[in-house]
């Protein structure tokens, strides 16, 4: 029998087939910032514990935007990689791997482009809202519309239960498991269905306002990177926007009202946040004293990020990477023959 001692002593548990299974990527945009962090890699880091874990970089994904022009892609992958380790991600828990080193998610993914009816993929709410605000860009392609599709197909070569999202991926795993449904449908294993539909896994995403009070978010040039130094995240947090009502040192303003408050709210203690609801309320304090307090606060959490990225080295890093992608493939591999025998080709 276990006893509590036993449980306490036992090594520390790498991916176990007795967890459920989790997955999921990010497309390689560049450096990470605060809002990546807190809307997911945050969350991903917390999950290794109780979960068996892939999250891997759709770089194959970044084509369907930026296929014009692919000569920053693989530096992207590299620093988001080093973002992943820097923010937590243990290769000794999870299985962290690189989408285009698996030729099985293109294969699958071509399995299900023949069952997907067009009108799924033109109705995913992404599809028109990008093609209408990428205007730089001609998204009028195939492999555009076909984004969801090679999402299901890297998602469901894991056969995981949960899939961590934010709200603005809910569609594509909606998608995914509507996808498995018709797979499944057409294609068995004797009874047992290859596909399981996955759970979306909704990570809380509060609301973390960029420098110019919008969400923060790449496309607006307002964010606060992983990597800026300290000198830096003073000097954009001083020229961010605050209570528009606040106008001179002596008008009172109020933290609900002020993104900068925001700010405060995620990442400050009880006690600095009374300080700011006071000393705001009262014009007490001025919003440059009240924005060296979010910057402390910041700091705290990028400091330690900001160490362990600086002991990563580019190879250290692609060996990781390496290792990582032979496990998926493995993984990946093993579906696989499950659906090529489903689908009974020779
Ligand atoms: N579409 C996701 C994004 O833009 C990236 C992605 C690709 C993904 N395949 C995935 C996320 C599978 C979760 C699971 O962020
Ligand atoms: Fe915003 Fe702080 Fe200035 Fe109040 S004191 S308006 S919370 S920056």
């Amino acid at each position: 029998m276990r006893t509590p001692e036993s449980i306490r002593t036992m090594p520390e548990a790498t991916t176990s087939p007795l967890r459920p299974r989790v997955l999921s990527g990010m497309r390689p945009t560049g450096m990470l910032h605060l809002g990546n962090y807190m809307g997911a890699l945050h969350n991903w880091v917390k999950l290794q514990d109780q979960y068996e874990c892939y999250f891997f970089i759709a770089d194959w994904h970044a084509l369907t935007t930026d296929y014009a022009d692919t000569s920053n892609v693989a530096a992207a992958t590299l620093e988001v990689m080093k973002d992943y380790l820097a923010a937590g991600l243990d290769p000794a828990k999870s299985v962290l791997f690189l989408q285009s080193k698996l030729p099985e998610h293109a294969e699958l993914f071509l399995l299900f482009a023949m069952i997907t009816p067009l009108g799924w993929l033109e109705r995913v709410p992404t599809y028109k809202e990008q093609q209408e605000n990428l205007t730089g860009k001609d998204l009028s392609t195939y492999g555009f519309l076909g984004y969801p599709l090679l999402q299901a197909a890297d998602i469901l070569i894991y056969q995981p239960q949960f899939v961590p999202v934010g709200q603005d991926q809910a569609a594509h795993v909606e998608l995914t498991r509507e996808v498995a449904r018709r797979f499944n449908q057409f294609y068995k294993l004797g009874e047992r269905e290859v596909l399981p539909e996955p759970k979306v896994l909704l990570t809380p995403s509060p609301k973390l306002p960029g420098t110019d009070g919008r969400k923060m978010s790449k496309s607006y040039g307002n964010t606060i990177e992983l990597t800026d130094p300290e000198p830096v995240v003073r000097q954009k947090l001083k020229t961010m926007v605050t209570d528009p009502a606040r106008v001179r040192r002596s008008d009172p303003g109020d933290p609900d009202k002020c993104p900068v408050g925001d700010l405060h709210k995620l990442f400050s203690t009880p006690e600095t946040m009374a300080k700011v609801y006071e000393g705001c309320r009262s014009a007490g304090i001025g919003c440059i004293e009240c924005k060296g307090w979010v910057a402390d606060a910041l700091m705290q959490i990028l400091n330690p990020i900001q160490e362990r990225r600086a002991a990563l080295t580019d190879a250290g890093v692609k060996e990781i990477l390496e290792d990582g992608t032979r496990r998926a493939h493995a993984r990946a591999q093993q579906t696989m023959a499950e659906v090529r025998s489903a689908v009974k080709l020779i």
